[in-house]
């Protein structure tokens, strides 16, 4: 292989020559040689290096591959902070940005660059004298993690930049991407091995790119493009940015071929409507264009506001939609108990992910929609949101397909499923007992201001019921503290804190009992004035809506959430082993509050809709006078107040000859 004179001059010329192969791909897109040309050249420069070990230099082709696997990433301050754009949806936001721009600049027309707005992850790379110093993400704009290993391994970023006389130091920011492509080629050998798949270009960028070891990351074929630059000393900057861009390509930093200058907002929408219609056909992901004022000296001028600069814009392109079949509904139960039809769909690959499930949101936005199984239904996905269903293409109804019903029990637990006057979400009333809401109702009984359990946070009652040690609140008072001591980060004394913590809360107070009982609607204030109202726990329990309605504050919606709540066995059976397991308060009499007021006595039940008065208006104002206001009629209502469309209500009032108003004779009532 002749002396090492030889094998340094070989070493140069091999270097320059992948370098240059690099860029031609990479930067030109115009491959001067084949793969296996480049990957024979590789070798042999390997080989160079491994035989003469002083040849090797950190910014070698071959240093793409070898750093040592992290401990954890160290973090990078960006001395130009990192920001983020501002974002419009429609053509009249883009117009307005136009409008706004030249009445700041008081210029007749502005002249931008355009650019796609690539989907991946944006990073910082500092050259210093020209050579890679320092890779980072962007992180929370100001801080980013070092990842420098990693963006090394990636073939499109250069360790050098192709410069006579390099800048001292220039910040070249970007988007780290994956071609569709190679993203599912990759996705194919994970599956292939048994490992994770993943959902989209973007994150399996974002994946690779967060490994700590960068010989993991070097297997991933992550893309790079420049879209701007941060700090630059010794970079004498062209006049706008698509003069900065070309230069950026000149250094060897791959920039994309869809950028173009335009003017005006006719120009921007046209440049928009153009990619639009070319997005199916790039190699990578967009997920919208980006418009920049050209001429940087009126960059500088327009300057930011908060967080985003005023002189460029993100134009997002509409959520991506398909149709596929609805195939059935679920309904999934929430931690706090909401109730939230599921549509099971027929696969279909919809905004860069195949969509299997979409929400439909509530049972009045199913209903509104008329989304039937067996429909073909529109199913729509942006970014990282929710997939949900639009509507159902008419035409496409199986004939006699039922509306959907809300099941009146949890598919969970079994409890009542409730829906409250005035709320869109209906939820399962078992809150102490179903597991679906379990965490959060140990978490809620446990907290300072209701048994205060000290010690008993989301990661221990994560462990204790993933464990299967707790179901129910109940059950934390049938602990015992060598099966605690066995839990993973616990031991023995811990376990005896715990156990200290829990004897101290079966001591307490009736309003903080009710409170710790999560009953919706019911927070601290309500529960001292149910406590307060009834004195002891068994009268609360047995208090009818009427009964419940003389608490101040507590309206038909409030009475019917608690009323419901106890209807349920499954909270009953839980409160009584709460007892039974040594909870207690002092219990007193009941201090109903003297009814005041002119209306004191007196039930008003509310049906329709009244012109001018909204239903919580006119319970305020009677409830302000004394009255008090019920759900339903019965013998004891003294008066109904009808709207337009009442219904079953006023048919009753009528059936038991109680008297009615109108909204008139509401308010003459009120009066006096
Ligand atoms: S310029 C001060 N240009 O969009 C403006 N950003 O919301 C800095 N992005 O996370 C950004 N393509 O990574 C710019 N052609 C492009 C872009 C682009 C994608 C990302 C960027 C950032 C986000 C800004």
């Amino acid at each position: 292989m002749g002396g090492p004179r030889e094998a340094a001059a070989r070493a140069q010329e091999l270097r320059a020559t992948l370098e240059d192969a690099n860029y031609r791909y990479y930067v030109l897109d115009a491959p001067a040689i084949s793969d296996a040309e480049y990957d024979r050249l590789f070798r042999e420069l390997q080989a160079l290096e491994t035989e003469h070990p002083r040849l090797a230099t950190p910014d070698s082709p071959t240093a793409r591959v070898g750093a040592a696997p992290l401990e954890a990433f160290g973090s990078v301050r960006h001395r130009v902070p990192m920001l983020s754009l501002n974002n419009a949806f429609a053509d009249e936001e883009v117009e307005a940005f136009d409008r706004r721009t030249r009445e700041a600049l008081g210029a007749e027309a502005v002249e931008y660059a355009c650019e796609p707005k690539f989907d991946g992850l944006a990073v910082s790379l500092v050259y210093a004298q020209g050579r890679l110093a320092v890779g980072a993400t962007r992180g929370d704009g100001h801080e980013g993690e070092d990842v420098s290993a990693n963006l090394r391994t990636v073939r499109s970023i250069p360790l050098r930049l192709r410069a006579q006389r390099a800048p001292r130091r220039l910040e070249v920011r970007g988007e780290v991407i994956l071609f569709r492509r190679d993203f599912e080629r990759l996705n194919e050998h994970q599956r292939s091995r048994g490992e994770k798949v993943f959902v989209n270009p973007r994150n399996a960028a974002a994946g690779s790119l967060r490994q700590l070891d960068p010989a993991v990351t070097a297997g991933r074929p992550l893309r790079f493009f420049a879209y701007g630059i941060g700090e630059a000393e010794g970079f004498a900057l062209p006049a706008t940015q698509s003069e900065l861009l070309d230069l950026l390509g000149e250094l060897g930093l791959p920039v994309c071929a869809e950028r173009r200058t335009t003017r005006g907002a006719p120009g921007l929408l046209a440049y928009y409507r153009a990619l639009e219609a070319r997005r199916p056909a790039l190699p990578y992901e967009i997920d919208g264009v980006v418009y920049k004022v050209n001429r940087l000296a009126e960059q500088e001028r327009l300057g930011f506001v908060a967080r985003a600069p005023r002189f460029a814009l993100a134009h997002k392109f509409a959520a991506e939609e398909a149709t596929t079949e609805l195939v059935a509904i679920d309904v999934q139960v929430g931690r706090t108990g909401a109730i939230t039809p599921v549509a099971r769909l027929k696969p279909v690959f919809v905004g860069g992910v195949t969509v299997t499930n979409a929400t439909l949101h509530n049972e009045d936005e199913l209903h509104r929609k008329d989304i039937r199984v067996g429909d073909t239904v529109v199913v729509r996905r942006a970014g990282d949101v929710i997939p949900e269903v639009v509507r159902a293409v008419p035409g496409s109804r199986k004939a006699g397909a039922p509306a959907f019903r809300l099941p009146a029990a949890c598919p969970v637990c079994g409890s009542a499923v409730v829906r409250l006057p005035d709320e869109s979400v209906a939820r399962c009333s078992g809150g102490l007992y179903c597991p679906a809401q379990r965490k959060q109702a140990l978490l809620h009984f446990a907290s300072r201001r209701a048994l205060d359990v000290e010690g008993l946070g989301e990661k221990l009652v994560d462990q204790l019921v993933d464990a299967a040690l707790v179901q129910t609140p109940a059950d934390l008072y049938a602990l015992d503290v060598g099966r605690l001591a066995a839990l993973e980060r616990m031991g023995e004394r811990s376990a005896r804190n715990l156990a200290a913590a829990l004897e101290r809360s079966k001591r307490t107070t009736l309003q903080r009992f009710v409170y710790a009982l999560g009953i919706r609607n019911v927070g601290e204030a309500t529960a001292r004035d149910l406590a307060r109202h009834f004195g002891a726990l068994d009268a609360l329990i047995d208090a009818d809506e009427s009964a419940l309605q003389e608490v101040p504050d507590v309206g038909p919606t409030v009475a019917m959430s608690i009323r419901r709540f106890f209807a349920e066995q499954h909270n009953r059976d839980v409160i009584a082993a709460l007892r039974r397991r040594g909870v207690s308060w002092e219990e007193g009499a009941p201090r109903r509050a003297a009814p005041a007021g002119p209306l004191a006595g007196k039930t008003f039940v509310l049906t329709g809709t009244l012109p001018t008065l909204s239903r919580a208006d006119a319970t305020a104002m009677i409830t302000g006078l004394g009255g008090k206001v019920a759900g339903a009629v019965s013998k004891k209502t003294d008066y109904v107040v009808a709207g337009a469309d009442a219904g079953s209500k006023l048919a009753r009032a009528e059936a038991l000859g109680i008297a009615l108003l109108d909204e008139d004779g509401l308010r003459k009532l009120l009066k006096g």
